[in-house]
């Protein structure tokens, strides 16, 4: 048993041990167990929100993979492989799947559909991470032989079908595969002009038809709508990282060689043809002539969490979140510049989101850039105020930067993020 497990002898802080109860409670609450009889498949997950989300989504399913390895490697090995269980044969993994399609009106989820209860979308590929955490604090190498090769056939699956121009960058064919949904930064391609959640959609619809009898063919989709995004290819590159690592501790030394030789590959593209050095910030890539998107997005700050960040990468990011007129919020890190002019310290009409409020996982992965390249104070400074926005609001599914009002979902499991933070600490003390 590890320490923090029993109340009464732990060595680790109370505050510690009282968040391990809150998150306990909440991943209960938002537990999902039963049979598909659609798939003959038993499932086992934590889902985003009972209310608003009850089904599987594929990033936060990896961050409460992450979280439940504090609490209960079993469930924590079941959220991944009840992830892993409708993999296609492609290795494509949706980002929902619908286990309980009868929970909810499913028709009115404006996705892609790959088959009546999956998705035909990917999210930000973050799953090497979530099982490296897994396979760390439970049973090793036997969880990784056992989940392993599904893994890899889905990051092969990234690699084949989202990297048509062979530069070590994938692309995503709809906002919503960053998992950054309404960011700002597509508003100009998908050519929105009236900035409300009808306005968003009409755009939205026009560029990602969303045809129930048709799955989408990739070709064509790509006409539409096409974009190496810097945060889903920041984390592809980390990730891929990730595995090799994980490949290594295998002794599969030709599979890591092959993973880390993708990695670098993604790294350096997105160094060498993401980041401008003229306004020292990172761009995505629209469309087939690669034309630049608009920066000051939270997911253009990600990249600072590669190990091979340059120097002046890492500056630059440090910088902005330090400075109050741009990330550096009072409860930071808000999903788009203060300065950017579309900017909004809550949702419009409570439906546009990743357009300024903060968000609990970008801090958690911008807590971890900042202490990886030795910013130990700013990296501090984002976690305790992700802590004191989860005291304050509770475990909502953003906050205002200004404010820390929560917004969105109630009871958001991703939020419990904190919780992986303050354990790296007590580990780290
Ligand atoms: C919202 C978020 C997305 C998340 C989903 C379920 O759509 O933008 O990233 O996966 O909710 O929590």
């Amino acid at each position: 048993m590890r320490a923090g497990d029993t109340g009464a002898e732990s060595p680790r802080p109370r505050q510690l041990n009282a968040l391990r109860e809150r998150v306990r409670a909440l991943y209960q609450l938002n537990r999902q167990r039963g049979y598909a009889t659609w798939c003959g498949v038993e499932y086992d997950f934590v889902c985003p929100s009972h209310g608003l989300y009850p089904f599987q989504w594929f990033w936060d399913s990896c961050f409460h993979a992450i979280v439940l390895s504090h609490l209960d490697i079993e469930r924590a090995e079941s959220e991944i492989r009840t992830l892993l269980a409708n993999q296609q044969d492609d290795g494509f993994i949706a980002h929902v799947t619908f286990w309980q399609r009868e929970l909810d009106d499913v028709d009115a989820y404006q996705v892609a559909w790959r088959s009546p209860w999956l998705s035909d979308s990917m999210q930000p590929p973050v799953l090497a991470e979530a099982i490296e955490a897994v396979a760390r604090r439970g049973r090793g190498a036997a969880f990784l032989r056992e989940v392993l090769p599904a893994a890899r056939r889905y990051y092969d699956w990234c690699d084949h079908v989202r990297d048509p121009d062979r530069d070590g960058l994938i692309s995503i064919l709809d906002p919503h595969e960053t998992g950054m949904d309404q960011s700002p930064a597509f508003d100009a391609y998908l050519g929105v002009q009236e900035l409300t959640p009808a306005g968003f959609e009409a755009a939205w619809r026009r560029a990602v038809p969303a045809d129930p009898a048709v799955p989408a063919d990739p070709a064509v989709a790509r006409e539409r709508f096409s974009v190496e995004d810097v945060a889903v290819n920041a984390l592809y590159a980390e990730n891929q990282r990730v595995l090799a690592g994980l490949h290594a501790q295998l002794g599969e030394a030709d599979a890591a060689a092959e993973m880390q030789a993708r990695a670098d590959r993604a790294a350096d593209a997105l160094f060498a043809r993401c980041w401008d050095p003229a306004d020292a910030d990172f761009h995505g890539l629209a469309g087939p002539d690669e034309q630049p998107l608009p920066g000051s997005t939270v997911g253009g700050l990600l990249p600072a969490l590669l190990v091979d960040a340059p120097a002046a990468v890492v500056a630059r990011v440090a910088e902005r979140l330090d400075d109050a007129t741009d990330f550096g919020a009072r409860y930071p890190v808000p999903s788009v510049s203060i300065a950017h002019p579309s900017y909004a310290a809550a949702p419009a009409e409570g439906k546009l989101l990743w357009r300024g409020p903060s968000w609990i996982n970008t801090n958690w992965y911008l807590a971890r850039a900042m202490r990886r390249h030795g910013r130990e104070a700013l990296a501090r400074r984002i976690e305790d105020a992700s802590m004191e926005l989860v005291a304050r609001s509770g475990f909502r599914e953003h906050f205002n930067p200004q404010t820390g009002e929560g917004y969105g979902a109630t009871d958001f499991s991703w939020s419990a993020l904190v919780l992986d933070m303050l354990e790296r600490r007590a580990d780290e003390a």
